[in-house]
C-alpha cells in the first residue's frame, strides 16, 4: 500500500539532533521483515510478525554484521488467559484485539467502536541514521508513522510516533505514547528520580516485579515529584534467587529519557510471562486529545540506550549524546559562565544601588556574569503582587536597567535577568485586564499557589504576549542571559475558548507554544542563554533542554545536601547543564555550618555559581573565592564535559563521598572528595581512579586538602588507577580536591 503521509511531519520535534559520524550507524533491512539498526556499542532490532504486527526482536549489546537476526514470530498465547496479541511484544501496541499490557496507542471512533490493531504498511529509510515505518489499523483509516534515529557514536535511538486520522469524522486519542521499549525475561532492578521542592533527585533503585511501577506527572509540566529517566539494570550475578542490585561500573544497562515538559508517564511492566516493558509519552490521566479529520499528532521523542558498564557507563553515554545532539549550540556547547545570582542575598529588594554594589563584589571574585533575580519589576515587593507587568520598577530603577547593565558590563561581565513569563498574580494590571487569560474551568474556584495563576499558554493571544514582550525586553536591553522561572503546577486546567471536546488538547498545545516561544526568541536573539528553572529542578528534561543552556538543579543550596541532589541528577544529565551556587553559612534550610571552601568544592563538581550576600563576606572569603574561582576556570571543561565517574556515593547516609572526571582526551582528572562525619577514627577510603590512560604518567595537583603518608607528585596512571591514594580527611563537613595532568 502506498502512503500519503507526510512522513516529513516525524521530524519537525528533533531537528537539532546532527549526526557526527554517520558512518558508524547502520539502518538494515535485513530481510524485508527484519529492521536493524547498530550504533555504538549497540544494536536494536525489529520485525513484522506472521500477523503483521511489527515486534521487538533485540536490544543490547552491538552484534556483529554478519549476525542475522530471526523473523519475528509472535509468542504463543499462555493457556486461555493470555493471548498471543497481548503476550508478543509489540513496537508500538493499539489497544485492541484481547490487550492486557499497556497500549502504545487507544482510540474511540466516531462510532463507538474502541478496537485498534496496528499493521506494518512499509518501511522508508530516511538518509543514512533514520528509519521510518508505516502502521494502519487492519480496517480503519487511522496511520501511526514510526520515526527511528540511532546516534552512530553513542547508540542512542530516538523515537516518536506520529498520529493520522484519515477517517471522515473526529476520532479521540485517549492514549499517545511515544514509542515501546521491551526486554526478554530475566533479573532486572529499576532505577529512577524522584524528590519534592528543595528535595530533588533522589535516586530510587528496587527489583522489578510483576505489575506495573508507574512514574509520572500530572501537573502539567514535568515535575519536582518524578523526572521522565529511567534505568533497567540486568542482575549479572548468575543468582536465581536473592537480592537484585544494580551496578554503578558493571553489567547491562538499558535506559531512557522522555523529551516532554508537560505531563508524562512512563510505566514499566513486568508482564505474566516475565517480559519487561517500558511504555512512555503524553500522560494518559485527564488526556483526550480530539484529532480532526486529515489531523495528525506528533509524540514527543523517547531515546532509550544501552551499556555495558553499569549505570555509571549509561549516564556517561546520555552526558556524551546531551552535549553532542540536545543542548542548543550543540556539538559543542560552551561550559557556562560562572555566574553570581543576587536572589538569597537580596530576595525582593532589589535596586540600582545595591545591585551595583553586589556586582563589584562579584566582579572582584573572577565571576563571568551578574544575574538579578526577582523583583525588579512592576509592583513587586513580595511575592503577592507584580507577575504579569514586564516593565521596569520606576522606584527601583529610575533609569531603567540600563546604569546597572552597563555597570556590569564596565566590570567585565554580562548580565542576566530573572523573568517567569507562563504566570501573573492576580494583583497585576495584567490581570485585571485579561482575567480569561488564566487556566481555569468558568464558575469554579482559580487555586493560587505562591499567590498566582497559570497563563493558558494555549490559546494564541496569550503566546503572542508573552513572546512579545519577552522580544521587547531582550531587543531594549543588552541581556545575555534570561533565568525563565515556572513557580507552580497547574489546577483547574480549563480552557473555555474552544469547544469542551477540544478542551484537553491543553495538555499538547501549552508545551508546544512554550517550545515555539523559546525557539522563535533565540532565533530573533542568537547570543541568548536561557536557563530552565522550577522552583529549582521542577522542569528538567530533554525537551526543554533542546532550547535551554542550563538549568537551576534545587532551590537548596545547602552544600552537603547538595551532595546527593547533584550525585542523583548526574545519571540522567550532564554536569555541564547544573547550576550549583555558593550561598551562606548557616544555610536557611537545615542551619548547617560549612567552610567557603566545602561550600566552593560543593559547586564545583557542576557549573559554579556563587549566590551568598557578598556584603558580609570578609576579605578572607573573598581571596578564597578569587582562589577556588580561578582553579575552576581553569579545570571546567573537564568538569563539564568529561567522562564522570561516581567513585564513592553520597547516598544512604555515606560518611564520604567523591567523584572523578576524567577529560575525554584523558589529559586531565579532577577528583573531589567529602566527609559527612568521619566516626571511630576510620579515615577516607582508599580512592581507586578510574578512566586514565594506564600507561600515561600523571601530574598531582593539590586543589584543597592534602594525601596521607608518602603519595608521588607524578604517576602512571595505572599507578593512580590501582595502588590508589589515601585522603588525609578527617572530621565534619570537610573536602578535598585535587587534579591530575598528563606530563607525557
Ligand atoms: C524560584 C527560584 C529561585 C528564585 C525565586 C524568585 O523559587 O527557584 O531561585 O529565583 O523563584 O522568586
Amino acid at each position: 500500500m502506498k502512503s500519503h503521509l507526510d512522513l516529513r511531519a516525524c521530524f519537525v520535534g528533533f531537528t537539532t539532533l546532527v549526526f557526527a559520524c554517520l558512518s558508524a550507524t547502520t539502518i538494515a533491512a535485513q530481510t524485508s521483515q527484519v529492521f536493524r539498526l547498530d550504533g555504538g556499542k549497540s544494536t536494536y532490532a525489529f520485525g513484522v510478525n506472521e500477523r503483521g504486527e511489527l515486534q521487538t526482536l533485540y536490544w543490547g549489546g552491538r552484534l556483529l554484521t554478519q549476525d542475522k537476526i530471526p523473523r519475528a514470530l509472535s509468542l504463543k498465547e499462555w493457556a486461555s488467559f493470555d493471548s498471543s496479541y497481548s503476550n508478543t511484544p509489540q513496537e508500538y501496541s493499539g489497544w485492541g484485539a484481547g490487550l492486557f499490557t499497556e497500549p502504545a496507542l487507544k482510540v474511540t471512533f466516531a462510532d463507538g467502536n474502541r478496537d485498534l490493531v496496528l499493521h506494518f504498511v512499509n518501511a522508508t529509510p530516511n538518509g543514512a541514521q533514520s528509519l521510518e515505518i508505516l502502521l494502519k489499523d487492519i480496517s480503519r483509516e487511522v496511520y501511526v508513522t514510526l520515526c527511528y534515529s540511532m546516534d552512530s557514536e553513542t547508540g542512542i535511538l530516538a523515537r516518536s510516533a506520529s498520529i493520522e486520522n484519515r477517517e471522515k469524522q473526529a476520532i479521540l486519542l485517549e492514549q499517545v505514547a511515544a514509542a515501546q521499549w521491551a526486554l526478554p525475561p530475566s533479573r532486572y532492578s529499576l532505577s529512577y528520580l524522584t524528590g519534592r521542592w528543595a528535595g530533588e533527585w533522589t535516586l530510587n533503585q528496587e527489583p522489578i516485579h510483576p505489575g506495573a511501577r508507574v512514574i509520572e506527572s500530572r501537573r502539567g509540566s514535568t515535575g519536582h515529584q518524578a523526572n521522565p529517566w529511567f534505568a533497567i539494570s540486568r542482575d549479572s550475578s548468575q543468582k536465581v534467587v536473592g537480592p537484585i542490585t544494580a551496578d554503578e561500573e558493571h553489567g547491562e544497562v538499558w535506559f531512557g529519557a522522555l523529551a516532554w515538559s508537560g505531563s508524562w508517564r512512563i510505566s514499566v511492566e513486568q508482564t505474566q510471562l516475565d517480559w519487561v516493558r517500558v511504555t512512555g509519552g503524553f500522560n494518559p490521566f485527564d488526556f483526550g486529545y480530539k484529532l480532526n479529520s486529515g489531523e495528525h499528532l506528533e509524540t514527543p521523542v523517547f531515546y532509550g540506550g544501552y551499556s555495558n558498564h553499569g549505570l555509571g557507563g549509561a549516564s556517561r553515554l546520555l552526558h556524551r549524546f546531551e552535549l553532542a545532539h540536545v543542548l542548543p549550540h550543540a556539538p559543542d556547547p560552551k561550559p557556562r559562565p560562572v555566574l553570581y545570582n543576587s536572589w538569597e542575598a537580596t530576595e525582593f529588594n532589589v535596586d540600582e544601588a545595591g545591585q551595583m554594589a553586589l556586582a563589584e563584589k562579584a566582579a572582584s571574585i573572577g565571576v563571568d556574569r551578574f544575574v538579578m533575580d526577582d523583583g525588579w519589576f512592576g509592583q513587586r515587593k513580595n511575592d503577592h503582587a507584580g507577575l504579569g507587568d514586564w516593565y521596569v520598577n520606576p522606584r527601583k530603577f529610575p533609569h531603567g536597567l540600563k546604569p546597572l547593565i552597563d555597570k556590569v558590563h564596565a566590570l567585565g561581565m554580562d548580565f542576566g535577568l530573572w523573568v517567569e513569563p507562563e504566570m501573573v498574580n492576580p494583583d497585576s494590571d495584567l490581570y485585571r485586564k485579561h482575567p480569561d487569560w488564566v487556566l481555569n474551568f468558568p464558575g469554579r474556584p482559580r487555586s493560587e499557589q505562591r499567590n498566582q495563576l497559570v497563563l493558558n499558554l494555549a490559546r494564541s493571544d496569550v503566546r503572542d504576549y508573552v513572546e512579545g514582550f519577552l522580544d521587547k525586553l531582550l531587543t531594549e536591553n543588552d541581556i545575555a542571559f534570561l533565568k525563565w522561572d515556572y513557580n507552580r503546577n497547574w489546577s483547574e486546567p480549563g480552557w473555555d475558548q474552544v469547544p469542551p471536546d477540544e478542551q484537553r488538547r491543553v495538555y499538547v498545545e501549552y508545551i508546544r507554544n512554550l517550545y515555539t516561544i523559546l525557539a522563535d526568541l533565540r532565533k530573533k536573539h542568537p547570543k541568548i542563554e536561557i536557563e530552565s528553572c522550577s522552583g529549582g529542578g521542577g522542569r528538567v528534561d530533554l525537551g526543554i533542554l533542546r532550547f535551554a543552556d542550563e538549568v537551576w538543579t534545587s532551590d537548596n543550596t545547602d552544600p552537603f545536601d547538595r551532595l546527593t541532589i547533584q550525585d542523583g541528577f548526574t545519571y540522567a544529565y550532564t554536569p555541564q547543564i547544573m547550576m550549583a551556587w555558593v550561598t551562606d553559612s548557616p544555610h536557611w534550610l537545615n542551619g548547617r555550618t560549612t567552610s567557603l571552601t566545602y561550600r566552593m568544592l560543593s559547586s564545583m563538581q557542576g557549573s559554579l555559581g556563587i549566590g551568598a550576600n557578598l556584603n558580609h563576606w570578609t576579605a578572607e572569603d573573598f581571596a578564597t573565592a578569587k582562589g577556588l574561582t580561578a582553579a575552576y576556570h581553569a579545570m571546567q571543561p573537564t568538569i563539564v564535559r568529561g567522562n564522570l565517574y561516581r567513585l564513592i556515593s553520597p547516598r544512604n547516609n555515606s560518611p564520604f563521598s567523591s567523584t572523578e572526571t576524567v577529560s575525554r582526551d584523558e589529559n586531565q582528572a579532577v577528583v573531589f572528595a567529602f566527609t559527612h562525619s568521619t566516626q571511630e577514627g576510620r579515615g577516607f577510603p582508599l580512592l581507586q581512579l578510574q578512566g586514565l590512560n594506564p600507561d600515561a604518567e600523571y601530574k598531582l595537583t593539590w586543589i584543597a586538602g592534602k594525601a596521607e603518608g608518602e603519595t608521588p607528585n607524578t604517576a602512571s596512571g595505572a599507578w593512580w588507577m590501582n595502588h590508589g591514594l589515601q585522603l588525609d580527611l578527617r572530621g565534619d563537613f570537610q573536602a578535598a580536591a585535587f587534579r591530575l595532568d598528563r606530563q607525557r
